[in-house]
């Protein structure tokens, strides 16, 4: 038991059919049908092959994409053979998810077997919209579908999609309802290293906060800076350029459009208020940079506006950063300083990157864009942590509920593990 959830030294699974989520959610690469990227096939391939060898009959569950900001909603075919390869041992595919073949094929496992079912979110009840508009209980989203269906043929749920415990759908929260449940061992990973970070990090704790996705990083930083977790916020991307058209900047009139037709004001207004509050633990860029014609040029913050968009940090900025991530104790970074797929605006994210690749305290790295990045620039290796989630990071890190957990923490309690038994 760790944190109040069962983990895999907690049950027998030999000769039992485990039911397993996992969040192997990848970038496609359609034209070729396979996966542009395994991170998150990497991640949980130790438990499947945990699974698998301690002799369980393994079934399973995951999404491809899905309906907020996905345009990857597919099959789950092409993971079959990726996960194959990395657990060593077949993995077999059905294009079904709850229906006859899936329950039959279920059924003729054999111990050691692991079967992988097609994209859950096929189903209606584990779209993400499904969850935002009807907001169903844990306890309702056991009646749903697919825990109807596929529960009364296992023995034992194990969540290992901690890149998706912000979710409250059925393949999440409901099999813990009626199973006794337990995390997988990238779950344990997640959980351990994003608990140490936000509870005991080493000071000074850093965070870099860029990106675009500025409707996750404010909730992020504010928490941060409330709960005393970050000593010193570093602000590039977006994010900086909302902080600075708060402190009365014009950036000039293509950037200023994007805060505009983003609908990103009001988070000028919150970060006038977190300026108020926590300036001095803020520090904003003292130059950006801006392409014109493919080339890229600096400008000293005191000289905007630029009739370009701005797209990038410029070299002043990455200096006072670089400096600052060598001295801390902990850096977190989430969301690239610019448009790091192109040449001309990948300085400020390439050079923090190697910062914090070549610095000598606690590094981690988060978020699709930021892995993405680290790869890119070949420094995969090189950082202490990479969380394979996105949003459930984010979500863990702001200090919000995490369904999954709490999913998780009450099937324990129901398994009356507190006094040890394996089930
Ligand atoms: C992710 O990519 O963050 C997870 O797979 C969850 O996906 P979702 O945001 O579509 O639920």
């Amino acid at each position: 038991m760790k944190y109040g959830i069962a983990t895999l030294d907690d049950v027998e699974v030999g000769g039992k059919v485990v039911l397993c989520r996992v969040d192997i959610n990848s970038p496609l690469d359609r034209e070729h049908c396979g996966l542009r990227d395994t991170t998150r096939l990497q991640g949980c391939a130790p438990t499947v092959a945990e699974l698998a060898e301690r002799g369980a009959r393994v079934v399973l569950l995951a999404h491809q994409g899905g309906d907020l900001e996905y345009h990857n909603y597919a099959s789950t075919e092409p993971h079959a053979a990726v996960m194959a390869e990395l657990i060593g041992r077949p993995v077999a595919f059905i294009d079904d998810v709850v229906g006859p073949a899936a329950r039959a094929r279920i059924g003729a496992l054999k111990d050691g077997e692991v079967l992988l079912l097609d994209n859950v979110r096929f189903l209606a009840e584990e779209l993400t919209l499904f969850e935002t508009k009807l907001h169903l209980t844990a306890e309702q989203q056991s009646q749903c579908l697919t825990v109807r269906k596929l529960a009364p043929l296992g023995h034992i749920y194990v969540c290992d999609a901690f890149a998706a415990a912000h979710r409250s759908q059925p393949s999440l929260v409901g099999f813990e309802q009626v199973l006794p449940s337990a995390m997988g061992r990238l779950f344990e990973r997640e959980y351990s290293a994003l608990s140490h970070l936000r509870e005991e990090p080493d000071r000074p704790c850093v965070f870099v906060l860029g990106g675009a996705k500025i409707q996750e990083a404010f909730p992020m930083m504010a928490a941060a800076l409330r709960d005393g977790v970050v000593d010193t916020v570093l602000a590039a991307g977006l994010v900086a350029n909302v902080m600075l058209v708060a402190q009365g900047v014009n950036l000039g009139a293509p950037s200023m459009d994007v805060v505009k037709a983003n609908q990103l004001e009001r988070f000028v207004d919150e970060s006038r208020s977190i300026l108020a509050e926590h300036g001095e633990k803020i520090v904003l860029p003292v130059d950006l940079a801006y392409a014109k014609d493919g080339v890229r040029a600096e400008v000293p913050v005191g000289d905007l506006p630029v009739d370009e968009p701005i797209v990038d940090i410029g070299h002043k900025t990455v200096e006072a950063f670089r400096r600052i991530i060598a001295a801390a104790g902990t850096v977190f970074v989430n969301g690239p300083a610019g448009v790091f797929e192109r040449p001309e605006s990948e300085f400020g994210t390439r050079s923090i990157w190697r910062a914090m690749a070549d610095a000598p305290g606690y590094t981690a790295i988060g978020g699709g864009d930021s892995t993405a990045a680290m790869n890119a620039f070949g420094l995969g290796g090189r950082f202490s942590y990479v969380c394979t989630a996105g949003g459930a990071m984010v979500q863990f890190l702001s200090g919000k509920p995490m369904p999954v957990v709490e999913a998780l923490r009450s099937a324990a309690a129901r398994m009356g593990l507190a006094a040890g038994p394996r089930v």
